[in-house]
C-alpha cells in the first residue's frame, strides 16, 4: 500500500493530535504517502483532503483537540454519502484510512470496509472510555485527571463550608469518568448509568454522616446516570441541606494529553499505519492486559460490557 489517510471524528480528545502524529510519521518512516482529511466524515464526503508532511505535525504532540478538525456527520449513516467518500478516496488514489474517534466513528469505519471495500484501521479516541473490547481510549486518562482537578477544588471550598457538591461529568452512556475520578478524588458516592442507586438511601447516610462530625459531601454524576438538578434538589430536601450543582461540561474535553494518552496515541498509530502496511484486513485497534491487540468491527458489538463493579463498590467502601 502506497498512500493512505487519516481522520479525527465524533468529539475531540486529549491525544488525538498525538494520534495523528504517530500514524504520519510510521508512514512516512514507511515511504507511504500520507494524506489528512478535514472534519472527519464530513471533510471526507466534500473532498477535504490533503497531503501531510513530517512538519505538518511537529509541535503537535502535547496539544488538546485536534488539528485536522472534528465533526459530526449524521447523513454519513446513508449509503449513498457513503458512496461519496469512497469515491473522493479513489480520486485521490488512496488505498487505506486511519480513522480515529469513538463509538460512531468505527461504525463508520465499518460500513466504509463493508460495503466499499476499503481497509479502514480504527482507533479509539474518546473520553468516555465507552468501548468494551478495549481497556482504555485515547483521552480518557487525561479527563479524569481534569475531572480530579475540578474535584479538589470542589473539596477546597465544600469542606471550608460543610456543604453537599454534586459535579456532573461527562461520559454519555458510560459511567467510568465518574467512576475512576471518584474513586481517585474520595467521592463518598458516584453515580453511573450501569447500576441503579437509591437516593432515599444517600440522603440518609449523609444526614447519618453529618450526625458522626462529617461536615461535607461529594457526589459524582456521570451525566447518562440522571439530572443534576433534580437529584440536588431530591437530596436537599430529604436531608436538609443545600446541595451545590457544578457541571464541569467542554473544560473535561480540552488540554494537554498526559503521558498515559501519549503513549496509547503512539502505540495504536504504529499498529494502525503497520497493518494497512502488511495490507491486513480492516479492524479496531485496542489495548487489553497492556498488549495492543486487534478485533473485527463485527466482534466489537459482542463485547461483554466491561463497567468494573470491583471498583465501583470500593469507591462507596473508601468514600464512607
Ligand atoms: P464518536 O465517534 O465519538 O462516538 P459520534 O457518535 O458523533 O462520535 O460519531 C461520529 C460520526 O461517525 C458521526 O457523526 C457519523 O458521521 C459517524 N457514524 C456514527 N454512527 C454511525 C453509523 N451507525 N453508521 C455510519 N456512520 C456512523
Ligand atoms: O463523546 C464525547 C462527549 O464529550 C460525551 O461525553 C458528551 O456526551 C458529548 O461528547 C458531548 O457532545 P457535544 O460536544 O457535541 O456537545
Amino acid at each position: 500500500m502506497d498512500r493512505i489517510a487519516v481522520l479525527t471524528s465524533g468529539g475531540d480528545a486529549p491525544g488525538m493530535n498525538a494520534c495523528i502524529r504517530a500514524v504520519v510519521r510510521t508512514a512516512l518512516n514507511s515511504k507511504m504517502d500520507i494524506y489528512g482529511i478535514e472534519r472527519g466524515y464530513a471533510g471526507l464526503i466534500k473532498g477535504e483532503i490533503n497531503r501531510l508532511n513530517t512538519r505538518s505535525v511537529s509541535d503537535m504532540i502535547h496539544r488538546g483537540g485536534t488539528f485536522l478538525n472534528t465533526a459530526r456527520c449524521p447523513e454519513f449513516k446513508e449509503v449513498e454519502v457513503q458512496r461519496q467518500a469512497a469515491e473522493a478516496l479513489s480520486a485521490y488514489g488512496i488505498e487505506g484510512l486511519v480513522v480515529i474517534g469513538g463509538d460512531g466513528t468505527l461504525r463508520g469505519a465499518k460500513d466504509l470496509s463493508d460495503k466499499f471495500g476499503i481497509k479502514v484501521m480504527g482507533i479509539p479516541c474518546t473520553i468516555d472510555n465507552d468501548l468494551n473490547y478495549t481497556d482504555y481510549t485515547v483521552g480518557f486518562d487525561t479527563a479524569v485527571n481534569t475531572v480530579l482537578w475540578a474535584i479538589n477544588n470542589l473539596r477546597d471550598t465544600f469542606h471550608s463550608h460543610d456543604r453537599v457538591g454534586l459535579l456532573e461529568v461527562m461520559g454519555r452512556n458510560c459511567g467510568d469518568i465518574a467512576l475512576y475520578a471518584g474513586v481517585a478524588g474520595g467521592a463518598e458516592y458516584v453515580l453511573v448509568p450501569e447500576i441503579p442507586y437509591d437516593l432515599d438511601k444517600i440522603s440518609s447516610s449523609i444526614k447519618k454522616s453529618y450526625l458522626r462530625g462529617k461536615t461535607s459531601n461529594m457526589i459524582i454524576l456521570a451525566e447518562g446516570a440522571g439530572n443534576r438538578d433534580e437529584i440536588a434538589e431530591y437530596v436537599a430536601k430529604k436531608t436538609g441541606i443545600s446541595v451545590k450543582v457544578t457541571n464541569f461540561g467542554h473544560i473535561q474535553r480540552g488540554g494537554s494529553p498526559n503521558m498515559a494518552d501519549r503513549v496509547l496515541a503512539a502505540r495504536f498509530g504504529y499498529k494502525a499505519v503497520e497493518l494497512l502496511k502488511e495490507n491486513q484486513d480492516s479492524c479496531a485497534i485496542g489495548i487489553k492486559d497492556n498488549k495492543i491487540i486487534t478485533v473485527s468491527y463485527d466482534d466489537i458489538a459482542k463485547a461483554p460490557k466491561k463497567f468494573d463493579n470491583e471498583l465501583y463498590n470500593i469507591a462507596h467502601v473508601l468514600g464512607l
